[in-house]
């Protein structure tokens, strides 16, 4: 399919928006999708999965939206193999400029048994939609789900029957996260020199990362002949996660004299579009997290510092700028004016409108009233509370009051806005946050579980903003809210409050379960 001159151009599909959001707890609201996938057409992906348009009323109308404001990437939709799927995907495509239908099927045995389809009957199914989508459309994407344990001659067969229905990439998953280096590499390789019609398509490589390989097993799968690597910003996904954007992507960039081979990505808008990913999908990046981790380029040890001082690549394979991390010397305070924390916003990848700076500026001034010194976490955790608080939010926090101390009980006096109203209560509890979230609870009653509850300081000092992450689960649906303040309460009813806004999200997607696969409505 590539030509000579493209041989070491290596598509990057970003599947954020898809499988990144398919893992528990990751709701993203329409908005929210929307600014990522512009971030993502920014940044010079070349193909943005932006949803599953059958899976709920939500998906469907962020890819349409999606579909239709994106200048230059492809758009992709998901869909099972049968026709109303795919048609539902169309649907929502066909208003790309570049649209693609990306349709899938289990082929390996553990998967054939869900549907009951014995080889044959899957290799008709194959054929069956795969022509369908074609018929719809001239860019087909076909999957295989669970390539990686499918039997080899099956996999070269139905591989070989959708590129002849007229699938134009052919992506080969690994989807439990279970193959290796070596075996990835081994499994292109052989499809590519043994089924008719490989080099009219592009191979793809979808990688999870169960047992921590997904970023080298797609590694491995480009020097064997795929052309396009899946994966999502912050390695986002269900379970351990997909293969992460900006990792490859800067291991092809740093490591080009081994791996001759380059993307269409702007590397130094990584930073910025890994921060709004993990805000707005509530998953906090791990501080030793490769590329993106708020330790990826500190250099504590003495040794280190001496041998950067002297000379920075003795311990630095890229530069922080390579991936828009840049440092100034400006630190922040209740006198800074407008025009520098614009400047600090810029400088840390957020450019704002007037409105939008107007709204952050009153927030930042009422943090360095609490707070002599800002720094950078402090106003990335500060965008990120903006984000949080949306206008359409169900429950809003209005007030918060504590007493807590030796003596108990400790009480909370809150005031919530739900849906416009408002609503007040006095609360006891096991200390002030428990106080507080009785309170909550209290006056929206709610059957969702507190999974989790996580504190971090997003720097030192006692005066220090508080980060809280919140997990709550209801009927199988999780979702996590974060926030940041220097009161650790009411950080805490705000993490909350957002958590429970993403479920209620979530309770309005009530479309088919991608497990529960229905397979008969094919024609
Ligand atoms: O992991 C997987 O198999 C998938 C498919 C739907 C492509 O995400
Ligand atoms: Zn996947």
């Amino acid at each position: 399919m590539t030509n000579k001159a493209d041989q070491d151009r290596v598509m990057i599909f970003d599947t954020t928006l898809r499988d990144g959001e398919q893992s528990p707890g990751a709701t993203m609201s329409h908005e929210e999708k929307l600014e990522i996938a512009n971030l993502l057409d920014e940044m010079g992906v070349d193909i943005i999965e932006a949803g599953f348009p059958i899976a709920s009323e939500g998906d469907f109308r962020a890819v349409s939206e999606i579909s239709r404001q994106t200048q230059n990437a492809v758009i992709c939709g998901l869909a099972r193999a049968n026709y109303k799927d795919i048609d539902r995907c169309w649907e929502a495509v066909q208003h790309a400029k570049k649209p693609r239908i990306h349709t899938f099927i289990g082929t390996s045995p553990l998967h054939r048994a869900i549907p009951n389809l014995n080889m044959d009957e899957m290799a008709d199914r194959i054929h069956e939609t795969v022509t369908h989508a074609r018929n719809l459309c001239d860019n087909v994407q076909w999957s295989p789900m669970d390539a990686t344990r499918t039997e080899e001659d099956y996999l070269c067969r139905v591989v070989e029957i959708a590129i002849k229905a007229g699938a134009t990439t052919i992506n080969i998953p690994d989807t439990v996260g279970y193959t290796a280096p070596r075996e990835s590499a081994a499994l292109i390789r052989m499809l590519i020199e043994r089924v008719p019609g490989a080099d009219e398509v592009v191979f793809a490589t979808h990688c999870h990362n169960d047992l921590g390989m997904a970023t080298a097993n797609s590694l491995a799968a480009v020097e064997a002949g795929a052309r396009q690597i899946e994966c999502t910003i912050n390695g986002l996904g269900e379970r351990a996660g997909n293969t992460a954007l900006e990792e490859v992507v800067m291991a092809l960039k740093v490591r080009n004299d081994i791996m001759p081979f380059r993307t269409g990505i702007d590397t130094t808008r990584i930073m910025n579009i890994s921060r709004r990913v993990a805000a707005v999908s509530g998953f906090p990046v791990q501080f030793n997290k490769a590329i993106v981790g708020k330790n990826a380029f500190a250099h504590e040890s003495g040794i280190h510092q001496d041998g950067m001082l002297k000379n920075a690549e003795t311990f630095e394979i890229m530069r922080p700028e390579d991936v828009g991390l840049t440092e100034t010397n400006l630190v922040m305070g209740k006198h800074s004016g407008r025009a520098a924390l614009r400047s600090k916003l810029a400088d840390l990848g957020y450019d704002l409108g007037d409105n939008q700076l107007k709204d952050v500026f009153v927030r930042f001034k009422a943090l360095a009233d609490r707070k002599k010194e800002v720094y950078d976490d402090d106003l990335i955790a500060l965008m990120r509370d903006t984000a949080a608080d949306e206008q359409s939010d169900r429950l809003q926090l209005k007030s918060l009051k504590v007493v807590c101390g030796t003596e108990g009980p400790q009480t909370a006096d809150l005031t919530l806005i739900v849906d416009g109203e408002e609503k007040s209560v006095h609360s006891t509890g096991d200390g002030p946050v428990d106080a507080a979230f009785n309170a909550v609870k209290s006056i929206f009653a709610h059957k969702a579980r507190l999974q989790l509850y996580q504190v971090h300081a997003v720097t030192e000092g006692t005066d220090a903003q508080a980060t809280v992450s919140v997990r709550m689960e209801e009927d199988g649906k999780i979702a996590t809210g974060q926030s940041a303040d220097t009161d650790t309460v009411v950080a805490s009813v705000k993490a909350y409050v957002n958590a429970l806004n993403r479920l209620l999200i979530r309770r309005e997607k009530s479309g088919p379960d991608v497990a529960e696969v229905s397979y008969k409505d094919v024609s």
